[in-house]
């Protein structure tokens, strides 16, 4: 076979971040941008790869290694990406390994199940990351909005309406693995506070997941903004964020929280309508 391609969307946390690493449920939503990843055998004697939008490339590389392991593949191949991602958080590491795990399957005339894309996917993250919860693979592998469980791995889809959401990027780039190492750290030396702060949250993404079923965009502004201080509890917001969060409740917001790890990247708001957007940097989901 000559050239394939496959595509990827990105992802945003909606509910349960950091917890979720601990084994407690969150809720995320595939989002409207994508990458896609060009393979094709090349004859020459290694890899080659172009790959403008994914500024790391070691998920690439550890993706190729597990894949070749796996399935017995061992030409040299070509592999060219084009991201609609920017470098906003949206789940760039795991959208370009789901989309390139989805093109080699292809090229090697394999069936994979969203469950096997899953497992190489995920150990492809792991093995560059060590800890992640996984949820933005099963946001890139499933898309849609759905629960995803920390612990068993299981995705459960959510049906609703499409959510009113927005992200608004913070201006600043988020290390994923400090701010992970930041909540492990707290979590060392206050066992006690950090975990009912996760149960804090199970419960909240519990009551989102009806409250997003039910269409009810004022219960789930109210249960964001919840989240929220509990992430600021944790230690893993920024006082750029906190004016984010407070700037757009002003301007009329039903709720707002940061969204990932923390430390930057965007907030994401539930809006009645169009907000008065002035100032803010709104990114297209
Ligand atoms: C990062 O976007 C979200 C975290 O919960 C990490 C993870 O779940 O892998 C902090």
């Amino acid at each position: 076979m000559s050239k394939v391609t496959s595509t990827a969307p990105g992802k945003l946390m909606v509910f349960g971040e950091h917890a979720v690493v601990y084994g407690y449920p969150c809720i995320v939503t595939s989002i409207n941008k994508y990458i896609t990843v060009e393979v094709e055998k090349t004859k020459l004697e290694s890899d080659i790869f172009h790959t403008p939008g994914v500024p790391d490339t070691s998920f690439i590389r550890n993706a190729l290694n597990l894949f070749r392991e796996k399935y017995n593949t061992e030409d040299p191949v070509s592999i060219t990406t084009q991201s609609d991602l920017g470098n906003y958080g949206l789940g760039s590491s795991a959208a370009v390994t789901v989309a390139l795990v989805k093109a080699l399957a292809k090229l090697y005339d394999i069936r994979l199940s969203k469950k096997e894309l899953f497992k190489l996917s995920y150990e492809t993250i792991l093995g560059v990351q060590k800890t992640a919860s996984g949820f933005d693979v099963a946001a890139s592998v499933f898309g849609g909005t759905i629960l995803f469980d920390g612990k068993s791995k299981k995705v459960k889809k959510i049906t609703s309406e499409k959510l009113p959401l927005l992200a608004v990027y913070s201006g600043k780039k988020a290390s994923t693995v400090s701010m992970i190492d930041r909540v492990k750290r707290l979590r060392d030396r206050k066992p006690r506070f950090v975990e009912e702060i996760f149960l804090e949250i199970a419960r909240i993404v519990n009551e989102a997941k009806q409250a997003i079923e039910n269409c009810d965009w004022k219960r789930v502004g109210k249960l964001m903004s919840q989240n929220h201080e509990l992430l600021v509890r944790l230690g893993v917001s920024t006082k750029k964020l906190d004016d984010l969060v407070m700037r757009l409740g002003k301007a009329g917001a039903l709720g707002t929280k940061l969204s990932g790890a923390g430390g930057g990247d965007c907030v994401i708001v539930i809006v009645p309508k169009e907000i008065n957007n002035t100032g803010f940097k709104i990114i297209d989901i």
